[in-house]
């Protein structure tokens, strides 16, 4: 695979940050999750007017990952309501970062968190917080490798239950 580019997406992105939200989500999580219930959160999360409203909220952005023209990845951070579990109460959330499987184990993985956290520092957070699936191992593996450590659970919304979902945080710059 051609090294990739990580860029800014824009609002012109939308029609490419949907089928690629929805092909990762689908990847990702069915075969760790009900299938038919990753398949309906993917049809309803992943539409061009959900996608698009990403782009009308202050102090968020959207990284896409390019490789040979083609999309193979995205991150999207943003503020949204902090769990109580998060000290930080200006801690930014990091609401999805996903490649495609082609794309993983390259290292596109690290160098996507290296660029979220150069944006949430553009942002001027101090701390990033996300939710992740209990069962999704690989990525937990990840995020402890990036410094990130378990403090608590919050309430996800998925397959017409409430999850209680672990939340990392971690600061934006480590301090050793
Ligand atoms: C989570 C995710 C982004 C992490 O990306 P990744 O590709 O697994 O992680 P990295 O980019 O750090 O790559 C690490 C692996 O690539 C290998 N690698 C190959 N070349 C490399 C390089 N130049 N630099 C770093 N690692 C490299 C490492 O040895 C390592 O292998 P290992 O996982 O077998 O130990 C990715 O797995 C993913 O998109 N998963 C699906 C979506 C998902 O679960 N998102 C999180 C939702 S909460």
């Amino acid at each position: 695979m051609t090294a990739p580019l990580i860029r800014l997406a824009t609002v012109d992105d939308v029609p490419l940050l949907c089928a690629l939200g929805a092909a990762t989500f689908r990847e990702t999580y069915r075969e760790i999750s009900d299938p038919r219930e990753v398949d309906d959160y993917a049809d309803e999360h992943f539409t061009p007017e959900r996608v698009a409203a990403w782009f009308r909220k202050p102090c968020a952005c959207t990284l896409l990952a390019v490789a040979a023209g083609a999309p193979v990845g995205y991150a999207h951070l943003r503020h949204a309501r902090v769990p109580a579990c998060v000290a930080d109460r200006k801690a930014i959330e990091l609401s999805r970062l996903y490649l495609l499987g082609t794309a993983q184990g390259t290292g596109l993985g690290s160098a996507m968190m290296a660029a979220v956290l150069a944006q949430a520092a553009g942002l001027e957070a101090r701390t990033v917080w996300l939710g992740a699936y209990d069962r999704n191992l690989r990525a937990l593996a990840f995020y402890a490798r990036h410094g990130f450590v378990r403090v608590g659970t919050h309430k996800f919304e998925f397959g017409g239950r409430t999850h209680a979902d672990p939340v990392l945080t971690r600061p934006v710059v480590l301090t050793p």
